[in-house]
């Protein structure tokens, strides 16, 4: 029987490197086979989340953290994507505008539009937002949110600075302008580890910090999580939503909080950054070996992907066809913003396949 479970599909023949997904080769099934399901897993769970999931995603994540986060500021959702669309719901209105950076994850941006809101972008430099633009769109657009993802940005890699996290934290505690800050790729570093979560810069700000065990653990997962402070929470925790289906992801939850506690979650994660870490060394090994003269990039220290231009300024979106003929892919700039500079750029993921795969894919880039 076959049983299809991608999101995505490519031909056979095809290296994708727009693939944004973990390595199918790497989902930790055995990890899973050493878990059983307790019975209360089983009955409606209580609005925020396991409780007992949450104190140790709490221990976990104040390991990791300089300022320490409690049960109490975290609410246990369905991932990434579903936390940004609670968060819509709770705090936006159709019609209403939302910031976001310039580039943005782009289907962050087509959620926005489900909800009917109104995405304006801010320009980013190497440290991330800027913060003067940002401020005076703030002022202008009384926005309902800014939606921005400070490390290892999908799609340039680019990590916001502490310094520059502080002046965003300000910023949001005295315009009172919301900050969403996605976070999915803050523990997938191969290098020094990034700043802290946005969320544990400053209690009193008005900042959610969404964290998610989709590129961690495994996608299929459906299980994240957003750090708040409580009185930002309050508004998600008393949703319909989960006034009338309870807490998120009971069983899941259950399942991986032993792995939280017993140190098998921070095994398997160290082994898949070590993997992820070499990967990224090989496209950049086969772009410096293949394309060096005519792409230009920036090696990220983190996360899925490497964000490259084409020197001579070539539309991405207009090669797209003729790499498929040579078998390669990749996500065109024109996805992720409509600024013109950026038509020429290509987001790379060297997470989905393995090292031969990736020196292959550059050798037929190069082909271009
Ligand atoms: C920036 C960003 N946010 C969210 C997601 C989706 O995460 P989740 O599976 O937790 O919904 C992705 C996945 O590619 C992503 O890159």
């Amino acid at each position: 029987m076959s049983w299809t479970t991608t999101q995505v599909t490519a031909p056979a023949h095809r290296i994708d490197l727009g693939i944004g997904q973990p390595d199918p080769a790497l989902l930790p099934a055995d990890l899973f086979q050493q878990v059983s399901l307790e019975a209360p897993a089983l009955a409606y769970g209580t609005e925020a989340g396991d409780e007992r999931f949450r104190s140790a995603l709490a221990t976990w994540l104040n390991r990791r953290q300089t300022q320490p986060a409690s049960a109490g500021n975290l609410l246990v959702t369905n991932g990434s994507s579903n936390a940004l669309d609670m968060i819509c719901t709770r705090f936006s209105q159709p019609g209403d505008t939302v910031l976001v950076e310039d580039p943005t994850y782009f289907i962050a941006r087509r959620q926005l539009s489900d909800h009917g809101l109104t995405t304006i972008a801010v320009p980013m430099d190497e440290n991330g937002v800027d913060i003067l633009e940002l401020a005076a769109l703030i002022d202008q657009h009384k926005p309902a949110f800014f939606y921005t993802i400070p490390t290892f940005h999908n799609p340039t890699g680019i990590t916001q600075s502490t310094e520059r996290r502080a002046q965003l934290v300000a910023l949001a505690r005295d315009t009172g302008c919301p900050v969403v800050a996605d976070e999915v790729y803050q523990y997938l570093y191969y290098d020094q580890p990034p700043p802290d979560p946005l969320a544990s810069f400053d209690d009193r700000a008005p900042i959610l910090s969404i964290g998610s065990f989709s590129k961690l653990l495994a996608p299929g997962l459906r299980l994240g999580w957003i750090q708040a402070p409580q009185a930002m929470l309050a508004p998600l925790i008393g949703s319909g939503l989960l006034a009338s289906g309870g807490g998120l992801a009971p069983v899941t939850s259950s399942l991986v909080r032993p792995l939280l506690e017993d140190g098998r979650f921070d095994h398997h994660l160290s082994r898949l950054s070590d993997i992820y870490r070499r990967r990224l060394a090989t496209l950049v090994q086969g772009l410096t070996d293949h394309l060096d003269d005519r792409l230009e990039w920036t090696t990220p220290k983190g996360g899925f992907f490497m964000w490259t231009h084409w020197r001579n300024g070539a539309d991405t979106d207009a090669m797209l066809l003729r790499a498929h003929e040579v078998g390669v892919g990749f996500q065109p700039g024109q996805k992720f913003s409509a600024s013109p500079e950026q038509a020429s750029a290509m987001r790379l993921c060297f997470a989905f396949y393995d090292e031969a795969k990736l020196t292959q894919a550059c050798e037929r880039l190069s082909r271009l």
